[in-house]
């Protein structure tokens, strides 16, 4: 059977290396960076691959640019790593000529979406990746999910390697999801059934508890025939709310949706009010799952073994509505009986610099890549690294 193998599973000696990494940081306004944690997590397999006395040419996206975009270049990221890795010589290539010329120990090759032929699978351009570099590594595991040439193209030409995230975010997957010790809970939020039904249909088969929330949550309840005010609702989703929901009747998982919620007259609102699924106003949205709904959570979540969170449950960038992903969030590092692995980049937006981010077990650095990986087993970037 094919098989990925890992860096540290291999010698790797004194080789160029064309590494994909996943760089795909959180930008503030202004463009600089808000959170490297995806920086800082591909720094091991850097500093592993260095210390072989290897040269590294690095490969990562960064947004969706539509062509060039100077707002998305990664020169902050360039010198962002100049931080972490003193004493390396680092810069940044525009070009894939620039990247074959320079002779420093690291070079990052600009924002890889800058190039057309990237989304556009080219294996001419695959080739010509290729021929920068002796081996392929890939440590992008936020990306694998996506079939983009960077991605799948140059292990088809180069030997190629996972990582040692890669390594990580697998092994922590498979872990709770081919070995959960029970009860195993997952909670989802997000905007679309219509995207996540075959995630969830997934999970049911191996969850105990499936909680289920955010805009998510507001499709199931309209599902019910739940009146939901102007609250967000994918119409269009209902029926396969009503199929899942039906065929899931009186049998495991237990499904969790809102019994009560908080709901105001629009998401910048300071007026906020608790009420019961049943009593929305008709000019009211649902902004965050209620106290009774979480007083249930808490309880689940207190006797849980293996955890799996992704999506904020409410509309956590207004303070107002962001206690229910608050809430699990410190119910989840209080059980420290769990494994836990949360994931998505909103989920991490809204939990990263809070306190006791250590006592999560593991946070992927994929936000769709997780989903994908827990629905198929498996990822077209991982499946390509298979010899
Ligand atoms: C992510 O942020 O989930 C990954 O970097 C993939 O980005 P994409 O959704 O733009 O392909």
């Amino acid at each position: 059977m094919k098989k990925l193998i890992y860096i540290d599973e291999v010698e790797i000696k004194n080789k160029t290396i064309l590494l994909r990494v996943d760089f795909n940081v959180s930008l503030n306004p202004d463009h600089s960076i808000a959170n490297d944690a995806r920086i800082t997590q591909a720094l091991p397999t850097i500093n592993y691959l260095l210390k072989n006395n290897n040269r590294l040419i690095l490969i990562s996206h960064l947004g969706r640019p539509k062509g060039i975009d100077e707002n998305l270049s990664l020169k902050v990221v360039v010198e962002r790593l100049k931080e972490y890795l003193k004493g390396i010589s680092i810069s940044l290539a525009k070009t894939l000529a620039e990247a074959k010329e320079k002779k420093d120990q690291i070079i990052v090759l600009e924002n890889i979406r800058f190039f057309p032929e990237e989304k556009n699978y080219s294996t001419l351009f695959a080739q010509k990746l290729s021929s920068l570099a002796e081996v392929y590594v890939n440590d992008a595991f936020g990306v694998c999910h996506r079939a983009d040439t960077s991605v799948v193209g140059p292990p088809q030409f180069l030997p190629a390697y996972g990582g040692l995230l890669l390594k990580k975010e697998i092994t922590m997957l498979d872990k709770v999801l081919k070995n959960p010790q029970k009860p195993f809970v997952a909670i989802i939020g997000g905007a679309k059934v219509s995207t996540k039904i075959n995630l969830l249909e997934k999970l049911a088969k191996l969850v105990d508890y499936l909680i289920i929330g955010g805009g998510l949550a507001n499709t199931f309840l309209c599902a019910q025939n739940y009146q939901i005010g102007n609250s967000f609702c994918e119409y269009e989703a209902t029926q396969a709310a009503k199929r899942f929901l039906a065929k899931k009747m009186n049998k495991k998982p237990y499904i969790v949706l809102p019994k009560d919620a908080v709901v105001a007259k629009d998401k910048e609102s300071k007026e906020k009010m608790v009420v019961k699924i049943s009593e929305i106003p008709k000019d009211y949205c649902i902004f965050d799952l209620g106290p009774e709904t979480l007083a249930e959570i808490g309880h689940i979540l207190a006797k849980a073994k293996t955890i799996i969170w992704n999506g904020p449950v409410g509309y956590f960038e207004n303070p107002n509505f962001r206690d229910g992903t608050d809430f699990i969030y410190y119910s989840i590092t209080q059980n420290q009986n769990a494994v836990s692995v949360v994931g998505g980049g909103d989920t991490l937006a809204a939990i990263s610099k809070k306190e006791y981010l250590e006592k999560i077990t593991h946070i992927s650095t994929g936000g769709g890549a997780m989903l994908e990986y827990i629905e198929k087993g498996t990822l077209p970037g991982i499946e390509v690294l298979k010899r």
